[in-house]
Order: C-alpha cells, then structure tokens, then sequence
C-alpha cells in the first residue's frame, strides 16, 4: 500500500460495494468502516502527504532501513530467484532492493490495482531490463496464488511499510501462512512498526498540521461524493488513541452530537460522542514479532532496525519443523 497508489475511476459496482459495505458497518453495535476506502484518488494523495510529515516516521525509517542494508536482503534471494512482493503500490521502496539484486530473475509485483499495477510494471520493464516483470493481480490480504511457472523458482516474499499490522490478527496470521505454503519460499522480508512511547505513536497517527485527520474524515467525503450520503463533516471529530493491550493504534471518527445520517436509502443515527472505527494499526516488540510469525512456521532470522529501533526489517526463514 504505497500512497503513490492512484485508483482507477469508481465504477457502478465499486459504488454499490462501498455502499453495502458502509452499511453493514454502521449498522453494527460498533460501528466501523473499512480502512480500504480510504485510498481513492484523493485519499492517495493525503497518505503520500502523510508520509513527509515531521510526527509520521514509519515510512522514512523503513526506507533507511532498507537502504542501509539493500545488499544483504537482496542477498536472500538465490541466483536466478524471484522476489514476491504483497501490495506492491508504485514500487518506490522496492527498487532499493531491485538495484541491488543484479542477479534476480524475476519480480513479482502483486496488487489489487491492476491499471496501475501493469503501469508500474512497464515502468519497472525499462529500468530493469533483463529482469522478468510478472504481476500479479490480487488482494493479499486473500490467499494468493502465483503463477505455476514460478512453481519451480526460489522465492523471496516482501512485504513493507508495517501494513500487516492493519490486518486484524487472524488475517495477519493467515496471510503468513499462505505465504509459508508457497512452494519453494527461502524468507520473508517483514516491515513491521514498533511499540514505543505512546506520545510518538500518537503523534505519528494525529500530525499537528491535521493531515491525518483529514485524510480519515475523506472516507466520509468519499462517501458523500459517491454514495449520495449526507455526512455533516463539521459534526465528526477525528480521534487516535492507542491501546496497550491489543499494542495498536485505533483511528476513529467521533460524532459531536447526536444525528442521523442518510446512506443507501438507509438513516443511520449516532448518539453524542459515538465513535466509528476506521483503522488500527498494530505496533511489534521483538517478542510478539517472534511468537506471530512463529504460529505461521516461521522463524525470525535477522531483525534490522534503525538506530532509535522506531521499526524494524526482519527476515523470517520458514522453520523446518512446520
Ligand atoms: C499505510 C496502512 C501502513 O497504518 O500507518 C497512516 C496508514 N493511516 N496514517 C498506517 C495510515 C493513518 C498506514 N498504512
């Protein structure tokens, strides 16, 4: 999920997906709307914006990370061997291990959006010429199936930006598994965020120039704009809180007062001071790091971090016993 990300226009049956899903969200005890609307074209936009601010540190730092030790992560893959990557986006960070990976024979880019995805593709086809381009149109967040002919190759996943700390739990471990179930799979490179001082994540989640806050509250201008809904957005206030026990960051927008809202040709009431839930994003020590990737049968190899250890780029190995 790169915030370069630029989604194709909405078509009829996206819109009907957003609605339905809006609704049997906010018709929850808790309500809630899912984080994946919130990157259309201008919620894109925002996150790339959040992504340069002072307080959101998590990109930067992945990317020195990255940077810092390009050589040793594309040393994973073996001669002739394919890197996988899960939710490829534009492929920014991607191409600090791409550069150092001469002897890469494939990269696999897998995304949900697949114009912007084969864009990238043919981009990646110039920079990288003698390097096979095989994307794959897919949610990763799904069991995904890579193509036969790289049946027989051996593989390096990749997956970045701590984003499986936004998949609730069961799908984080799903999504480990699956990739553990790929044939021939040597590691996995894991961006995983940092549990830290909570007035940092915080920050990093509610920037002082509101930027996050505007790029939450669009998911209701989004749905204003094409699901015909009638939210006040003056009447909703954006909150980050961060929860010890779950160790994740809860984004919510809170309701001011008490109203009802039209969607779908459904009315949809909020008490005063009600919340709906819109993402969390789950915060790693080197322990839990260790126990999640441990019930999908994997070990952590290497875990490379900054010099603050704000996030970490860790190497799982498949464990042998699994
Ligand atoms: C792109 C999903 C990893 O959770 O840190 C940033 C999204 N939301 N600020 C994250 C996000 C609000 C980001 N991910």
């Amino acid at each position: 999920m790169d915030g370069t990300l630029q989604l194709p226009a909405t078509s009829p049956s996206d819109t009907d997906a957003l609605i339905a899903d809006a609704l049997a969200g906010l018709t929850q005890p808790e309500k809630s709307l899912s984080p994946k609307w919130l990157y259309d074209h201008r919620g894109s936009a925002l996150f790339e914006q959040i992504t340069t601010l002072p307080e959101y540190y998590p990109t930067r730092t992945e990317a020195g990370i990255l940077r810092d030790n390009a050589a040793a992560l594309a040393a994973l893959v073996p001669q002739g061997g394919a890197l996988v990557e899960l939710g490829s986006g534009a492929s920014v960070k991607t191409r600090t291990v791409l550069d150092a990976g001469a002897h890469f024979g494939a990269y696999v880019p897998i995304d949900i959006s697949r114009d912007f995805l084969f864009e990238t593709s043919d981009d990646l086809r110039l920079r990288y010429p003698t390097l096979d381009i095989l994307p794959v149109v897919a949610d990763f967040t799904r069991p995904v199936d890579l193509p036969t002919s790289l049946e027989q190759t051996a593989k390096v996943a990749f997956f970045p930006g701590s984003t499986i700390g936004n998949l609730v739990p069961e799908r984080a471990q799903a999504l480990l598994a699956g990739v553990r179930a790929w044939t021939d799979t040597r590691a996995f490179i894991l961006g995983v965020d940092l549990v830290k001082d909570t007035r940092d994540l915080v920050a990093a989640y509610d920037d002082a120039q509101g930027v996050t806050a505007t790029f939450i509250t669009n998911i209701l201008e989004r749905l204003n704009r094409e699901a015909g809904a009638d939210f006040d957005l003056d009447a909703f206030a954006y909150r980050a809180s961060w929860d010890p026990d779950l160790a994740r960051i809860d984004m919510h927008l809170v309701s001011r007062r008490a109203q009802s809202v039209s969607l779908g040709g459904q009315v949809v009431a909020f008490a005063a001071g009600e919340p709906i839930h819109i993402s969390a994003a789950r915060k790693y020590t080197a322990d839990s790091l260790a126990t999640m990737a441990a019930q999908a049968g994997w070990s952590v190899a290497t875990r490379f971090t900054d010099g603050q250890e704000r996030f970490a780029v860790a190497v799982l190995t498949p464990d042998p016993a699994a």
